[in-house]
């Protein structure tokens, strides 16, 4: 995607938040009950048997597959949900969001987009080749990468200040705690599993290093990053995380903020480019909703101004986005007006 496009796709959403900012409830819209909604997906859902658990981090191919939790929070607060919205999984690349919002919330939208780029990459996420290919652009003030594949999200990790890891982490996992409204701890056998198997991520963090993207102590990165990777969420906690961000950065349900007004759009912005990988493109076509997945089975999405929506199912595509998280988001979102580049024609 090009700057042109990218500043549109900001301008769009921006809009799209100011026109709906003032809605206090889906209710008062008078678009279809939630709680019917909400239920109708996950009745229609339930038995689709589509896609496969991510097994190349060996914990998460033993996650039940089965498992199938929406939740949906309202920019008021208001909950509704359906099916397993207790069973925790690992947030995996959902995290990502939260990271670059904290780096954006302590150093400005310029510090990502200088460092690592706003942009698709037009490959997998943990594509090597996309590392190759930025590095001829490093120092041009335009990197071609952005904070959500795993090179940009290590690199992002890395820009989050402290002077040991301890401090680090304990500003990461504050982060997601306050987007969930609870404490949050990580997946010791998730962790474990991955720090195990993860040496295509350390090549990255060391690549990122070389290049100048991580200034320091790439082992360190990779570390905290996969710990964040391995936080444990439920349906209802990613909800509230997605809600926070539709609610211009405040958690409607603690009412704490946790991110400034003026630092969504930018946020949103690279999960409406990036957030579904390869299929971003697909994704904002059918919806008009930034999100975001992980391989645990989770995704995200934010209808800004309205709702924020969670899926946790764990089978995935060949894209690596949870099958049935896509599907019920979708018919959701668009059942509730939730499109934010859908304007409503005058009566
Ligand atoms: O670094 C990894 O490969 C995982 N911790 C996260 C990847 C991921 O979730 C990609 N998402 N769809």
């Amino acid at each position: 995607m090009n700057r042109r496009t990218w500043t549109a796709c900001i301008g769009a959403f921006a809009l799209a938040g100011a026109v709906t900012a003032h809605i206090s409830s889906l209710e008062a819209q008078g678009t279809a009950d939630p709680q019917r909604v909400v239920d109708a997906a996950y009745a229609k859902f339930k038995d689709l048997r589509e896609g496969k658990n991510a097994d190349y981090i060996p914990a998460l191919a033993k996650v039940d597959p089965n498992l199938f939790g929406i939740a949906l929070v309202t920019t008021d607060g208001k909950v509704y949900t359906a099916g397993d919205i207790k069973t925790e999984v690992s947030i995996q690349s959902i995290s990502k969001v939260f990271t670059m919002a904290q780096v954006i919330q302590e150093q400005g939208l310029d510090a990502i987009e200088k460092r690592i780029g706003v942009d698709a990459t037009g490959a997998r996420f943990n594509s090597i080749i996309a590392v190759e290919g930025v590095k001829t652009v490093v120092g041009t003030g335009a990197p071609e990468m952005n904070p959500l594949v795993n090179p940009g999200a290590i690199s992002a990790t890395s820009m989050v200040t402290g002077s040991t890891a301890d401090q680090v982490w304990s500003k990461i996992i504050g982060f997601h705690n306050d987007a969930a409204g609870r404490q949050l701890s990580v997946l010791q056998d998730v962790y474990k599993s991955e720090s195990d198997t993860n040496q295509r991520n350390q090549a990255i963090g060391a690549l990122m290093l070389a290049y100048g993207y991580i200034k320091a102590n790439w082992q360190q990165a990779v570390d905290l990053y996969t710990r964040q990777c391995s936080i444990g969420v439920n349906a209802k906690d990613l909800a509230t995380m997605a809600a926070t961000l539709a609610a211009a950065g405040t958690n409607p349900v603690t009412n704490k903020q946790v991110l400034d007004a003026a630092k969504v759009p930018g946020v949103l912005a690279v999960m409406a480019t990036a957030g579904l990988y390869d299929d971003s493109g697909k994704w904002l076509y059918r919806t008009g909703l930034p999100a975001k997945s992980g391989v645990g089975g989770g995704i995200i999405a934010v209808s800004p101004g309205k709702f924020g929506i969670a899926v946790v199912s764990p089978p995935l595509d060949d894209a690596g986005n949870s099958v049935r998280a896509q599907r019920a988001i979708a018919d959701i979102s668009n059942a509730l007006g939730g499109n934010p580049l859908a304007a409503r024609a005058k009566e």
